[in-house]
């Protein structure tokens, strides 16, 4: 008889966004008059840019085209997308990363899930808490979290680092030493970061400890200060103990496109055994390329025309975190992040717990947020909303909550 992998089982139930879902409509049924606003979940509502849509376009007519037809896509990405990236994100910046350290994903979701198949089964892995749920899960699913407290929220073999208000949302070092580090910067869910000075100290720490950080860049886009790093490759001694992995869903709207790539350096290695070779033969083995016509919508990002559309889509929902953070405060609330990333974490009022605030908000604002409890522990009394909305309904749902 067959069995099945036991660690699914220990896996709880993905109860937030469905319980916000069934919340929600239960609430729209009771009220059908109510125009409720949703500033929830993480996914854009900006169409693709022109220049993309047109780098589509063309792609797909080649598609058509027996002289430019192409098939299966080399594993690791193309070369004209590798080469833009290296040029662009990390040579740009004074980061010696190479075209042939970069492969091409699907996105950051599957990258950020998949990359702890090339440690040990045994690697005790740390994350911030609160934290983008899928580190954690897919380490669940490879059975390296031990037990989990349904009452704490927390696994046994977890090191969880608090980020709160109390530590400006800045990890401390564990400590237990951990084999791999979780950090996502700007953070999800938090909207916080750290300036290139602390991030350095990570990076220290991980090659004194013998660590790899997993360094989750989703957001860079939106980083406006100077003092923020766009990638972990700015601090020194980053490409001995650092993967990065990037996503072209927040900076470009890919989220239904579905782009990202992760980098390895050659110099990462486990004795002699180099992690680049390893994550090229897992990437060879399981997974065969990205489209063609995405990764030439994904060239068409670096281009001239496509670089000032996005930066103009990026300062449109900064432009809306602006308004949710001024709004916030103006009512009186404690807000963090919105500034160097699209999210914005406020501190609930009158000692409510999060679902409490969300109940409060949407029955008497009608506008959705997500309850900070649901990205682990440390996130309870603290609660998100995005800026990804658009313009209108940002400035209205700011209104009912000055008004409440
Ligand atoms: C921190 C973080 N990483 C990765 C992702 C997923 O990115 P992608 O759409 O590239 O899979 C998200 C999406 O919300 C995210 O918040």
């Amino acid at each position: 008889m067959f069995q099945i992998n036991e660690n699914y089982q220990k896996l709880p139930g993905s109860y937030l966004f469905s319980t916000i879902g069934k919340k929600v409509a239960a609430f729209q049924e009771a009220n059908p008059d109510k125009d409720i606003i949703r500033l929830g979940i993480g996914d854009v509502t900006q169409p693709i840019a022109p220049a993309i849509i047109e780098a589509l376009h063309k792609a797909v007519d080649e598609m058509g085209n027996a002289a430019t037809f192409r098939g299966y896509a080399p594993d690791l990405g193309y070369e004209f997308l590798r080469s833009a990236i290296a040029k662009n994100d990390y040579q740009a910046r004074g980061c010696d990363i190479a075209a042939d350290e970069i492969f091409v994903s699907d996105g950051a979701k599957s990258d950020s899930a998949n990359i702890q198949e090339i440690f040990a089964a045994d690697s005790k892995i740390a994350v911030c808490d609160p934290v983008y749920p899928v580190y954690v899960d897919s380490n669940v699913m490879a059975g390296r979290t031990g037990t989990y407290d349904a009452e704490k929220g927390v696994w046994s073999n977890v090191i969880y680092m608090p980020c709160t208000a109390e530590n400006n949302f800045i990890p401390e070092f564990p400590k237990e030493t951990p084999d791999l580090i979780y950090l996502c910067l700007p953070n999800n869910p938090t909207g916080t970061t750290l300036t290139k000075e602390q991030l350095q100290q990570w990076v220290d720490y991980a090659n004194k400890n013998g660590a790899v950080i997993i360094y989750d860049a989703a957001y860079e886009a939106y980083i406006s200060e100077a003092d923020v790093p766009h990638t972990i490759y700015e601090c020194e001694g980053a490409k001995t103990c650092a993967i990065e992995l990037r996503s072209f869903s927040k900076n470009a709207g890919f989220t239904g496109v579905r782009l990202g790539c992760t980098v390895v350096p050659k110099e990462l290695k486990c004795g002699d055994v180099s992690l680049h070779g390893m994550w090229a033969r897992r990437h060879g083995t399981k997974f065969n390329g990205a489209p063609y016509i995405v990764q030439r919508a994904g060239e068409a990002v670096y281009s001239e025309a496509g670089k000032a559309q996005l930066k103009e889509q990026v300062a449109y929902y900064m432009n809306n975190a602006k308004v949710i953070k001024e709004g916030l405060k103006e009512a009186g609330y404690t807000v963090f992040g919105g500034v160097n990333a699209p999210y914005i974490w406020l501190k609930t009022p009158d000692q409510m717990t999060s679902w409490e605030f969300f109940d409060y908000l949407l029955e008497n604002a009608n506008v959705v947020g997500t309850p900070g409890s649901g990205f682990g522990p440390s996130g309870e009394g603290y609660f998100r909303l995005t800026a990804f909305g658009n313009y209108e309904n940002t400035v209205k749902a700011l209104e009912r909550i000055k008004a409440l």
